[in-house]
């Protein structure tokens, strides 16, 4: 593991309480590429996730980026390092138009928004016009910057995971962690996801927790499945298919259709 170039989970554990979440997972994400996680609900997927962007501290086990261990470094750090994720569901803010919820992805959010308001304190002209410009570029790339202004709530489902996605994008990450991107999407809204994933790994690691399986199968060079916390195979959408250990955990039907 350790490679120079990937973002690596070596040996990590969580527990919560009695719950071990995750049971000593190493998995290593290559750069350029697309590395699927897959496992049936409550296998720790997104407990690995937030292992990787720093939101969650490992009971055991190292994060290793570019070689260096970053484990025990605060999400916004890791960020700025070029790590970036989209959460389960959208995470956007219902009250705060399209435009300002991705430069809360640009940087630390002290800097925009939300905690500007709380606190009285603000950006420098510069600094919000650096963000704002960035957070267009984002929205722009994805096709949505005629959203811009408008509040969440007002926009089509599809339209709002893009307004997630370009919050992730905003910060120019080396690696995209996405945590089930495809969910509510409709079968054409799927294949141009799909397409967009393999179109963004041209320069990024993508790491892609999706339950459905064609897309994951078409978009990923490499599978990890975890199942109870642990990864119980690894390998190529075609290996990942023919094991069936996978077959037994989770797949089954899904992959037979
Ligand atoms: N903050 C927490 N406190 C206690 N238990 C938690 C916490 N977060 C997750 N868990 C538990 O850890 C296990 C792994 O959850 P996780 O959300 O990582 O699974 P997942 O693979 O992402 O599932 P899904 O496919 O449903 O999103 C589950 O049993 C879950 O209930
Ligand atoms: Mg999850």
């Amino acid at each position: 593991m350790d490679s120079k170039e990937g973002l690596s989970v070596n040996e990590v554990s969580v527990r919560f309480g009695g719950l071990v979440a995750l049971d000593r997972v190493s998995l290593e994400a290559p750069p350029r590429q697309v590395l699927g996680v897959i496992g049936p609900n409550g296998a720790g997927k997104t407990t690995l996730f937030n292992v990787m962007c720093g939101f969650v501290k490992p009971d055991s086990g190292t994060l290793t980026y570019f070689g260096k261990q970053v484990h025990g470094l605060r999400p916004e750090k890791l960020t700025r390092m070029g790590v970036a994720r989209t959460l389960q569901g959208l995470g956007l803010f219902s009250r705060m138009p399209v435009l300002e919820n991705v430069m809360i992805g640009a940087d630390s959010q002290a800097k925009v928004g939300v905690l500007r308001a709380l606190l009285g304190a603000g950006p420098t002209v510069t600094e919000e016009r650096r963000l704002r410009a960035a957070a267009m570029e984002a929205l722009d790339r994805l096709g949505v910057a005629a959203y811009a202004a408008k509040m969440p709530p007002q926009l089509p489902y599809a339209i709002q995971k893009k307004v997630a996605l370009a919050r992730a994008l905003v910060s120019n990450p080396r690696f995209l962690l996405l945590d089930e991107p495809a969910s509510g999407l409709s079968e054409g809204e799927m294949a141009d996801l799909g397409d967009l994933i393999l179109e963004l790994s041209g320069d990024l690691g993508v790491v892609l927790v999706e339950h459905h399986m064609d897309l994951v199968m078409r978009v990923c060079s490499n599978i990890t499945v975890l199942d109870f916390g642990r990864v119980i195979a690894e390998g190529t959408p075609a290996e990942v298919k023919a094991n069936p250990l996978v077959t037994e955990a989770y797949l089954g039907d899904e992959v037979g259709a």
